[in-house]
């Protein structure tokens, strides 16, 4: 019951939230790896341009749908990966009502497509399963210290109640669920307007605004590589036999938003200064994850420095508002800029 073999032949995998920031990561990776990859996503906050070079790809189908509205696919699924939800506070408390939709109905529905058609199922839950954590590093079996009524709850409690029906579902035997807690992540192909910190900061970096710290800037995070994540999650979802509980992914290096920042000031020169603005409700002040699960069962740890995750999302960012720049003045069409014309956009 719920053991999965491949028969060595193609795997059909469906990505919900493809288009997304993580998602797109995950379908490149699966792609490589020879799987078929069928993407669902309503792009309310992923992007067609995340999946373009894959359009034309012959084992690459693209299914623009809410998860929330998802009953059934017209062929065999093999594995489901459920990235669909806003990550990010901004996008998900835009509406509110819906980012839980999407939790749970849209999980429930997703979870059920697994169940009939004998897939295994991940679900990408959050290190905001947590809250603002009161036990440090954060292991799975903390519980969380979650407020249920506060504008972050749509997302936390949408992530615990979607956790939920996995287990319900994989106790009672009917989908081979497993559930990843994924902690920030970050990396080219996120939204530079998502109001994440490492989005928001290299951005004003590059546009030679001040930065903005929210606090006093003590509070830390763990900043992990995309693709030492989405290793995480094939790991995950590949292994045997299923886990039976969360496991965080992460990296566990711990930094202030204030090293974050003077990491930032350092790689991008041309910067002004640094603001620092209220703390929102709600926001945790320590958060690392403990990744000893993750050894243990996957053999993984995450391999990409931030130093160097941190150029790359950089690059990534100063070709993206040089694009936006060059767009936005057609009349001035200029050669293709040099690394340092991205210090001066907006300066
Ligand atoms: N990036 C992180 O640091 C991080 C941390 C913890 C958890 N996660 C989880 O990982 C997943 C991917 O996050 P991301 O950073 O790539 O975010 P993202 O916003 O870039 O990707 C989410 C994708 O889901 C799609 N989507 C949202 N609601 C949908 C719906 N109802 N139906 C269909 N598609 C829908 C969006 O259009 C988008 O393409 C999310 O579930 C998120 O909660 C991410």
């Amino acid at each position: 019951m719920l053991q999965k073999v491949h028969d060595g032949k193609t795997r059909t995998v469906l990505v919900a939230g493809g288009a997304g920031f993580v998602g797109s990561h995950l379908c490149d990776a699966l792609l490589l790896r020879g799987d078929r990859v069928i993407c669902v996503d309503s792009f309310l906050t992923g992007s067609k341009i995340n999946v373009q070079p894959l359009e034309n790809h012959p084992r690459f189908r693209l299914i623009e749908q809410d998860v929330c509205h998802f009953s059934d696919i017209d062929e065999p699924v093999h594995q489901v990966y459920n990235l669909a939800c806003a990550a990010s506070p901004p996008s998900y408390q835009a509406d509110p009502v819906h980012t839980m939709m999407t939790c749970v109905a849209g999980t429930g529905n997703l979870l059920a497509l697994a169940e009939s058609h004998n897939a295994s199922f991940l679900q990408a839950s959050t290190s905001e399963v947590y809250g603002d954590p009161e036990e440090h590093p954060q292991r799975e079996d903390y519980r969380g210290n979650v407020s249920c009524t506060g504008p972050r709850a749509c997302y936390d409690e949408g992530k615990r109640a979607a956790e939920a029906l996995c287990f319900d579902m994989l106790r009672t035997g009917r989908t081979d669920a497993r559930v990843v807690r994924i902690f920030n992540t970050y990396g080219p192909r996120m939204q530079p307007n998502d109001g994440r910190i490492i989005s928001n900061l290299l951005v004003q970096a590059l546009s030679g605004d001040p930065l903005t710290i929210y606090g006093n800037g003590e509070q830390t995070r763990s900043f992990c590589f995309v693709t030492d994540l989405v290793a995480g999650l094939m790991a995950l979802m590949d292994v045997e036999p299923n886990p039976g509980a969360p496991v965080n992914i992460g990296n566990p290096g711990e930094f202030t938003i204030n090293e974050l920042a003077a990491m930032i000031q350092t790689m991008v020169a041309g910067g002004s200064g640094i603001v620092y603005r209220p703390l929102p409700k709600d926001d945790p002040q320590r958060r690392r994850p403990d990744i000893a699960r993750a050894r243990e069962l996957l053999d993984w740890e995450p391999k990409v420095p931030l130093s160097q995750g941190l150029q790359q999302t950089a690059d990534y960012f100063a070709s993206v508002l040089i694009e936006s720049e060059q767009r936005a003045t057609p009349s001035r069409a200029r050669p293709h800029p040099g690394p340092t014309d991205a210090l001066q956009i907006g300066a």
